[in-house]
């Protein structure tokens, strides 16, 4: 497999953000990817959510935001994937540019405002997927200017639950005025009793922010546990600015994602792990870009990781070598599946 990338990625990447974004998944859409991964190693399998996957290394929610290219995900290697965030109505997001760069951070700050087809698109396009095994995830969104939020997650969910492996409820997105609605205990509480009247038996998760306060983070896990929802992606993107930014982007408003949200969503991770003595399949995103890392999350209580943002910097060839160096890593600190590492790194500490 040429690394197509290497010689493409600078030239896109010097194109506004999102039409490089758009042209990558044309390229997908069309089958321009990389040669099937082959021969995936059998370390590397994992059982997450009743499900076996091939890997644990997934593509994050905001890349195919309406379903276009998910079936191609494999094919990059992927062992699973995410679509959406998808809202009832379409809609349009914010003003552009809403999606910035930081190249010497490696990092990206978006503003998106949840711009997608619309429920009825993306519905469509996942019921004619063929169902060959791939574990999907949609994740979930409220209309901005809905004046009931919870009432759109209601029609989500009973209209995805059914076409998908795993629904992720967003109540941490940073960028519309709904986004945030359910971090607050009575609406999450509200919210979690009627999801769980019609999410049938499609396993739901939660994807949290990186800005909780303590007492915020203390209520999301243990509503969730309470509702049995059996799981929960840490992190969506930080509205913080680590001293450390050195982009001229760095003061442009949104969520920041790439490697400066790392120490943040690694600890965070760990937190929730603890506070749900295990009990809730962790998926570990923000600033994932090597094998290394993804070992470190898994260590700190991750089933699965997820990355994007490395998508950009990196390119899909990307996804083999995070593989290859974590299956190194597993076997060097005799690890015999992935699902022997996961929180390793608390259980040996005293509690
Ligand atoms: C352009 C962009 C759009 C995103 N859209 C969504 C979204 O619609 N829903 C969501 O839950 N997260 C969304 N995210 C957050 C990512 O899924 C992920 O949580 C975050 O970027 C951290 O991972 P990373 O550092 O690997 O990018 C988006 C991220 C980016 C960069």
């Amino acid at each position: 497999m040429s690394d197509w990338y290497a010689r493409l990625g600078p030239a896109l990447r010097r194109l506004p953000a999102e039409t490089a974004h758009r042209l990558a998944l044309t390229a997908l859409e069309h089958g321009l990817v990389p040669a099937p991964a082959r021969g995936q190693d059998p370390i590397l399998r994992v059982t997450a959510f009743g499900r076996e996957l091939p890997n644990p290394v997934g593509l994050a929610a905001g890349f195919d935001k309406n379903a276009r290219v998910f079936a191609r995900m494999p094919g990059l290697g992927f062992g699973f994937a995410e679509i959406g965030g998808v809202t009832p109505r379409p809609q349009a997001g914010n003003p552009r540019p809403r999606l910035f760069r930081l190249e010497e951070d490696r990092a990206l700050i978006n503003r998106m405002g949840f711009n997608n087809d619309g429920l009825d698109a993306v519905a469509a396009r996942l019921g004619k997927r063929r169902r060959d095994g791939q574990f999907l995830v949609a994740n979930l969104a409220a209309n901005a200017d809905s004046a009931e939020p919870a009432d759109d997650f209601v029609v989500l969910t009973r209209r995805l639950a059914p076409l998908v492996e795993l629904v992720v409820v967003d109540v941490s997105c940073p960028n519309t005025a709904n986004g945030k609605v359910f971090q607050r205990h009575e609406p999450l509480d509200d919210l979690l009793t009627r999801l769980a009247a019609v999410r049938g038996t499609t396993a739901m998760a939660l994807k949290v922010s990186p800005d909780l306060s303590d007492a915020e983070k203390a209520d999301i896990v243990s509503l969730a546990l309470e509702h049995r929802i059996e799981g929960m992606v840490v992190a969506n993107t930080t509205v913080e600015r680590p001293s450390t930014l050195r982009s001229k982007a760095r003061g442009e408003r949104g969520g920041l994602s790439g490697p400066p949200l790392k120490e943040m969503a690694l600890k965070l991770l760990g937190e929730v792990y603890r506070a749900s003595a295990g009990k809730l399949t962790l998926i570990g995103v923000g600033g994932v870009e090597s094998g290394e890392d993804a070992y470190q999350r898994i260590r700190a209580g991750a089933t699965l990781v997820q990355l994007y943002t490395a998508l950009v910097y990196h390119g899909p060839l990307l996804i083999p070598r995070i593989k290859a160096e974590l299956a190194y890593l597993l076997r060097r600190d005799g690890f015999g599946a992935v699902a022997e590492a996961v929180g390793a790194d608390h259980s040996l500490q005293p509690a």
